[in-house]
């Protein structure tokens, strides 16, 4: 029985057991999934819980993605880079931690979007998900980034870490769309019970494309203005899915596929 999991505190609303779940019912493997919440002074002893009883990974959530790096006995330059591990090995006793956000956000970015090159990205947000979108427009060549986020000390921490990248003060946040052909939303608002994000369009060319990492609601309050005015629209649902992909096929030795039986099941 090959086991893995996520852990995270609180971890119950975590949508990761249902995607894996498919998969392994799809390939019939025999192997489980589960959400283990971790209580924070538990984190290390759980942890290490987790090796001795032979778990082959896990994925980490909220609030462990940092601090799982202390006990990781190597991570890749992925994670090291977005400065947060969300996918670990365990091999031989070792953990190996990485990072799939980046990945599952190009994939579901290129998805949908197939053919499309960009040359010129404004990112909305300077947390852990700017961070792991940054790294992956970089790594797929996209030549400008723009960063505006409402505290601009934690925009510009960005810009030096990256290097290279354009900080736009929060009130100006329109302003930065002009030039853009892709803008993506990396903070919570407009989520569910959330405030909903307040970026005016009207700068943006109508080829440009909107991303939101949202997924809850699908259609956020950006995606629908956006479409409105005839952008073209990326939902956030698939990054999830699609960050999902590199750890399952690790853990479990077969290459899993996003499919749109998998996206509704995670939606319902
Ligand atoms: P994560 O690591 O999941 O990305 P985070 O570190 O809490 O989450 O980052 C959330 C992002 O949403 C930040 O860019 C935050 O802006 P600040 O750096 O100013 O905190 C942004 N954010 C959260 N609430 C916001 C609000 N009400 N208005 C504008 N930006 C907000």
């Amino acid at each position: 029985m090959i086991r893995a999991g996520v852990i995270g505190h609180p971890v119950a609303h975590s949508k990761s057991p249902r995607i894996h779940g498919y998969w392994l019912n799809q390939f019939k493997i025999e192997g489980t999934y589960t959400a283990i919440d971790i209580a924070p002074d538990q984190l290390a002893g759980q942890v290490r819980r987790l090796v001795d009883e032979g778990f082959t990974g896990f994925n980490v959530t909220l609030p462990y993605k940092q601090t799982i790096m202390n006990l990781c006995d190597s991570i890749d330059q992925t994670a090291l880079q977005i400065g947060a591990v969300n996918t670990v090995m365990i091999r031989n006793g070792k953990l190996f931690g990485t990072n799939t956000d980046a990945f599952g956000f190009i994939e579901n970015l290129t998805a949908a979007t197939i053919g499309a090159r960009f040359h010129c990205a404004t990112i909305v947000g300077a947390g852990g998900a700017a961070r792991a979108v940054i790294y992956a427009l970089r790594s797929h060549g996209v030549e400008n980034l723009i960063v505006t986020n409402r505290t601009r000390g934690h925009a510009e921490d960005i810009a030096r870490h990256f290097g290279d990248i354009e900080v736009v003060n929060w009130d100006e946040r329109h302003d930065a769309l002009s030039e853009c052909d892709l803008v993506v939303n990396t903070t919570s608002l407009g989520m569910t019970r959330k405030p909903s994000l307040d970026l005016p369009l009207a700068a943006l060319a109508p080829t440009a494309t909107v991303c939101d990492i949202v997924y809850a609601p699908l259609m956020t309050g950006l995606l629908v203005a956006a479409s409105a005015r005839g952008n073209r629209i990326v939902t956030g649902i698939g990054m999830l899915l699609h960050q999902a992909r590199p750890g399952f096929a690790a853990w479990f030795g077969r290459e899993p596929a996003v499919t749109p039986e998998l996206e509704t099941l995670v939606l319902s």
